[in-house]
């Protein structure tokens, strides 16, 4: 039976009807219309999906929607703050990361949420926090180099847990 779901969406209270056996992905996708998480595989491959859940990065179509209750997501929307990108994206628009873009708002989230846990990864680290995103252009260097900057602080400060988890 579907239910009266309430949780925070890049900072913002929603009220949404979500069925049980909707995952989160389609929650957002299909019930608030908020199509930034991308359906590569709906089925935890590929990493399009990943948003960023009370400061995790998950992968949306491996959770139910009605567990985020009273939970924190935030999608790659909530990042930029005004007209201003994260430094994530900067970076990623910098380096020349993105090609097609279809995997880009999910390695944006994985990216965003590793650098919360660790700041100063070296690039094994931000290969393996980066593994669980596929990009079918093969980008995955440029990714690397994105986030290795980042961490220098070339893009400027990195949102903290707090400022991210609106
Ligand atoms: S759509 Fe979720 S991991 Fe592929
Ligand atoms: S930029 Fe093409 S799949 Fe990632």
């Amino acid at each position: 039976m579907s239910k009266i779901l309430n949780f925070y969406l890049n900072g913002n209270p929603v009220e949404v009807i979500a069925k049980p056996e909707q995952n989160l992905l389609e929650l957002l996708r299909d019930n608030i219309g908020l199509t930034s998480p991308k359906c590569g595989c709906n089925r935890g491959d590929c990493g399009s999906c990943t948003v960023i859940l009370d400061d995790k990065a998950v992968k949306s179509c491996m959770v139910l929607a009605l567990t985020v209750e009273g939970k924190k997501v935030v999608t790659v929307d909530g990042l930029v703050k005004g007209e201003e990108l994260h430094p994530i994206q900067k970076a990623f628009l910098e380096y020349g990361a993105p090609q097609c873009g279809f995997c880009t708002p999910g390695m944006v989230m994985a990216a965003t949420a590793f650098l919360l846990e660790n700041p100063t990864p070296t690039k094994y680290e931000v290969k393996e926090a980066l593994s669980g995103n596929l990009c079918r252009c093969g980008g995955y260097d440029k990714y690397t180099e994105a986030v290795l900057a980042v961490s220098r602080g070339e893009f400027g400060p990195v949102l903290k847990g707090s400022e991210i988890n609106v």
